[in-house]
C-alpha cells in the first residue's frame, strides 16, 4: 500500500519536473547572450537533481513492492525500474556532463551572442531528450500502475514500452535535425517561442487523438450486452483438466434428462431441476409480501423503504434442522422485481433466488415459492438478489435462524442483531437507531446473532460486562471456543458471528460502532448504566481461536482442482462509465472467470487482494474451509466461512467440496462493488440455466 502511494506520487512528480526541465533544456539554444546561456545551463543542472528525487522514489517503491512477498503483488510493476532508471541514468550520463561543459564554455564573452558551435551544442539531443524521456517514462509508468493487474499480461507492459521506444526515436531525431540545421545555417535559429508552443500543442492534439481512439473503443467494449446467459462465461478450469462445457440453448436443456447433474455422465441438467422436495408437506411455511412503504423506525425516524410484510428488516424466519421450509414470495409493487436469496444456506441451486441465474425476477403482481430442507443449524439471513445493492439498502432483508433439530438449549435468550445503515436515519440495530434495553434473568444462556447487512466494509461490536465466546462464524459452530474479554469484533458485510455467554448479575452491554450511541443493554430488570466504549483493544482473530478438530479435508489434502482469484483495482470502463474499477483476475463481469468444477471434486482457491480496499468474498451454495491466511495455517477451530473478508495485501487459501451442483454466484458482498462488476460464478459440469441477465431482460441480480 505504501509502495503504491509512493510510486503514484513519485510518478506524478516526475512527470511534472521532467516536463518543465525538458521545456527549459530545449530553450537553452535560443539564449541571446553567452551569459544567459551560462545561467540557463547552470539552472537546468539543478533541475537534473530535482528530477532524480522522484526517480529515486519510484525505485524505492519497487523495493517495497518486492518486500510485499508474493510475485503477484509486484511482477508487472518491475517495469517501473527501467522506466524511471533509464531516463535518470541518461540525465546523469548524457545531459549533466554536457550542461556542465556548456556552462564552462560560456564563461568567456558574457555579453556577446553565443556562436554557432555553442548553439549547436545546446541543441544536442543528449542534452535535452533525457528529461523528455523522464516525463514520457513516468507517464508510461503511471499507465502501467493504474491499469495493469494480475495475472500478468506481458502485452500490457510491452505495448507502452514499444510506444515509448517509437516516441524516443522520434524525439531524438527531431533534436538531431534541429541541431544540424544550426550547423548548416552557420548561425542560431530564430527564437519563435509561440511557434514552439504551437508545435507542442500540435503534438498534444496528435497524441490526444491517438489516445482517444482506444479510449472510445474501450468505452464501447465495456457496454454490457442487452442479454446474456450466465453460463456463457469465460470458463476457467484451474489446475484440473477441462470439463464438458457447452453452451446449450434453453430448449435443449428442457428436453434433457433430469438426473445426473454434474456427475460427468455428459447429461445436461437445468437449474430448474435442482429443487427442494416437491412432494413433501412443509414443516414451516411463510409468506413474504414485498412492497414499497414509508416506515417509521422504533426510534422515530422515517425511512423510504422496500419491505417484506411491511416491516424493516423483514420478519425473522425460523426452522429446525431437517424441516422442510416453504416460503411464498409475493411482489406487491416493487417495480424492478424481487427474489429471495438465502445467504449462507447451502440450498439446492434452483432455490438460491438469484435473478437471471436460477430464476426470473418476480415482478409486481407475481409470486414465487421456495421449498427446501434446512440442513445447517445456525445464523443466516435472506435478501432480495434482484437489484440487490438497492434492495438490501432499502430493507428487503431479514434474519433466518436454523435451530438444531432438538431446539436450542432450554431457556436460551436468543437475540438477532441485524445492523444496518438506514438512509436518512443512520446506523441501527433492526429498526432502532438508539439503545435497546432487555431484561434477562441472571444465569440465562444468551446467544446474540450478530449480522452485518450493510453495504459497508466492516462493523465493529464490543461486549462489556462479561466474558463471552464467539460460538459460530457464518452459521457454523466453532470447536471449543474459549472465553474472550474486552476483545472487539469486526464483522464484514454479509458475515455473521454468534456470541454466547451466561447472563451475570450485573449489566452487559453490546455496543455497535464506537461512542455508546447504538447498542443493547442487558440486565436483570433492563435498567443500568451504559458503559463508556473504548476504541482500542485487540480485534478478534478467527485464525487462532478455539481448538482444532477433525475435518473431512484440510490444508494437506490432495486437491482435484485449484483456482486463483486476484482482487485488484484498475482504471477503466464498466458499462460505459470510466473510473477506478474493482476487478477479479483483472476483469469485470461478464469477463470475470467462471470457475468450472465437477461434482465430487475437492477444490482449493487462493484469494489474493492486490487492491486498496477490503473485499468480503461471498460464495453461494458452499461453505469454504479457511486453510491459511498470509501463509499461516489456521491453528484454532476449523473456520468455515461463506463471506470472507480479504483485506489489502492479504492472501487466503480456502477449500470446499463441490457437492452442490448448480450455477453459483461468487461475488464481493460490498454490494456496490458487485453492482460495478466484481462478480463471477462457480459452474458445475453439465449444468445449464435457461435464465438471462441484462438490459433486455427483467433480471439484474446485483
Ligand atoms: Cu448475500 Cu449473492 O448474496
Ligand atoms: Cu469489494
Amino acid at each position: 500500500m505504501t509502495g503504491y502511494m509512493l510510486a503514484m506520487a513519485s510518478l506524478v512528480l516526475s512527470i511534472i519536473i521532467c516536463s518543465i526541465a525538458g521545456i527549459k533544456a530545449s530553450a537553452i539554444m535560443f539564449s541571446r547572450t553567452e551569459a544567459k546561456m551560462h545561467r540557463k545551463a547552470k539552472k537546468i543542472f539543478y533541475w537534473a537533481i530535482y528530477a532524480t528525487v522522484p526517480a529515486a522514489g519510484i525505485l524505492v517503491s519497487t523495493v517495497l513492492f518486492l518486500l510485499s512477498g508474493h510475485s503477484v503483488f509486484w511482477l508487472d510493476r518491475l517495469a517501473l525500474i527501467p522506466l524511471a532508471g533509464v531516463p535518470a541514468a541518461m540525465i546523469w550520463l548524457l545531459a549533466a556532463p554536457r550542461l556542465k561543459r556548456l556552462r564552462i564554455a560560456t564563461g568567456r564573452k558574457p555579453e556577446t551572442p553565443p556562436g554557432v558551435r555553442l548553439v549547436s551544442r545546446a541543441a544536442h539531443p543528449a542534452l535535452i531528450a533525457p528529461f523528455q524521456f523522464g516525463a514520457l517514462g513516468s507517464i508510461a509508468g503511471l499507465y502501467i500502475l493504474l491499469t495493469s493487474t494480475a495475472p500478468f499480461r506481458p502485452l500490457s507492459i510491452a505495448v507502452p514500452f514499444l510506444l515509448l521506444l517509437v516516441a524516443g526515436v522520434a524525439i531524438w531525431t527531431a533534436h538531431l535535425n534541429r541541431s544540424s540545421r544550426v550547423s548548416l545555417a552557420g548561425e542560431g535559429l530564430p527564437n519563435r517561442p509561440w511557434m514552439r508552443l504551437l508545435g507542442r500543442l500540435a503534438a498534444a492534439v496528435l497524441i490526444g487523438l491517438a489516445v482517444a481512439y482506444p479510449f472510445y473503443n474501450a468505452k464501447e467494449a465495456s457496454q454490457l450486452p442487452a442479454s446474456l446467459s450466465m453460463s456463457a462465461g469465460a470458463a476457467d478450469y484451474g489446475t484440473g483438466l477441462p470439463l464438458v462445457h457447452e453452451h446449450h440453448h434453453a430448449k435443449a436443456v428442457q428436453t434433457a434428462a433430469a438426473a445426473g447433474a454434474g456427475t460427468g455422465t455428459g447429461r445436461i441438467v437445468s437449474v430448474d431441476q435442482l429443487k427442494g422436495p416437491a412432494d413433501r408437506q412443509p414443516d414451516v411455511s411463510y409468506t413474504l409480501t414485498a412492497s414499497v412503504q414509508t416506515i417509521k423506525l422504533r426510534s422515530g425516524e422515517s425511512v423510504d423503504a422496500w419491505t417484506y410484510n411491511g416491516q424493516i428488516p423483514g420478519p425473522e424466519l425460523r426452522a429446525r434442522v431437517g424441516q422442510l421450509i416453504e416460503v411464498k414470495l409475493v411482489n406487491q409493487d416493487i417495480e424492478g422485481g424481487v427474489t429471495l436469496h438465502w445467504h449462507g444456506l447451502d440450498v439446492p441451486n434452483g432455490e438460491d433466488g438469484v435473478a437471471g441465474a436460477t430464476q426470473d425476477a418476480v415482478m409486481p403482481g407475481e409470486s414465487y415459492t421456495y421449498r427446501f430442507v434446512v440442513e445447517q443449524a445456525g445464523s443466516f439471513w435472506y435478501h432480495s438478489h434482484q437489484m440487490s445493492k438497492e434492495a438490501v439498502d432499502k430493507g428487503l432483508f431479514g434474519s433466518l435462524v436454523v435451530e438444531p433439530s432438538e431446539g436450542l438449549p432450554p431457556g436460551t435468550k436468543d437475540i438477532t442483531v441485524l445492523t444496518h445503515l438506514w438512509r436518512g436515519a443512520g446506523f441501527a440495530i433492526g429498526d432502532d437507531t438508539g439503545i435497546q434495553r432487555v431484561s434477562i434473568a441472571p444465569g440465562t444462556p444468551v446467544r446474540l446473532r450478530l449480522t452485518n447487512t450493510d453495504d459497508w466494509v466492516r462493523q465493529s461490536y464490543s461486549l462489556t460486562g462479561t466474558a463471552f465466546q464467539v460460538a459460530a462464524i457464518d452459521g457454523t459452530d466453532l470447536n471449543n471456543p474459549g472465553d474472550l474479554i474486552d476483545v472487539s469484533l469486526a464483522l464484514t458485510t454479509g458475515g455473521r458471528y454468534d456470541v454466547t455467554f451466561v447472563m451475570p448479575d450485573k449489566p452487559v452491554f453490546l455496543g455497535v460502532g464506537f461512542g455508546s450511541r447504538l447498542g443493547i443493554l442487558m440486565s436483570a430488570d433492563g435498567t443500568g448504566d451504559i458503559p463508556v466504549q473504548r476504541e482500542s483493544g485487540p480485534v478478534f482473530d478467527p485464525t487462532r481461536y478455539g481448538q482444532p478438530t477433525e475435518t473431512a479435508f484440510g490444508a494437506d489434502s490432495v486437491f482435484d482442482r485449484q483456482f486463483r482469484m486476484v482482487l485488484d483495482n484498475k482504471l477503466g470502463f464498466y458499462n460505459g462509465s470510466f473510473g477506478l474499477q474493482y476487478t477479479i483476475n483483472g476483469e469485470l463481469f461478464p469477463n470475470t472467470p467462471m470457475f468450472m468444477v465437477k461434482k465430487g471434486e475437492l477444490i482449493k482457491t487462493t484469494i489474493i487482494n492486490r487492491g486498496a480496499v477490503d473485499h468480503p468474498m461471498h460464495l453461494h451454495g458452499h461453505h469454504m474451509l479457511v486453510l491459511s491466511r498470509n501463509g499461516e495455517r489456521v491453528s484454532g477451530s476449523p473456520w468455515w466461512s461463506d463471506t470472507l473478508d480479504v483485506g489489502p495485501g492479504e492472501i487466503y487459501e480456502v477449500a470446499f467440496i463441490a457437492n452442490n451442483p448448480g450455477l453459483w454466484m461468487d461475488h464481493c458482498h460490498n454490494l456496490t462493488h458487485a453492482a460495478a462488476g466484481m462478480s463471477m460464478h462457480l459452474m458445475y459440469e453439465g449444468v445449464e440455466s435457461p435464465y438471462e441477465v441484462g438490459r433486455a431482460t427483467p433480471n439484474h441480480p446485483e
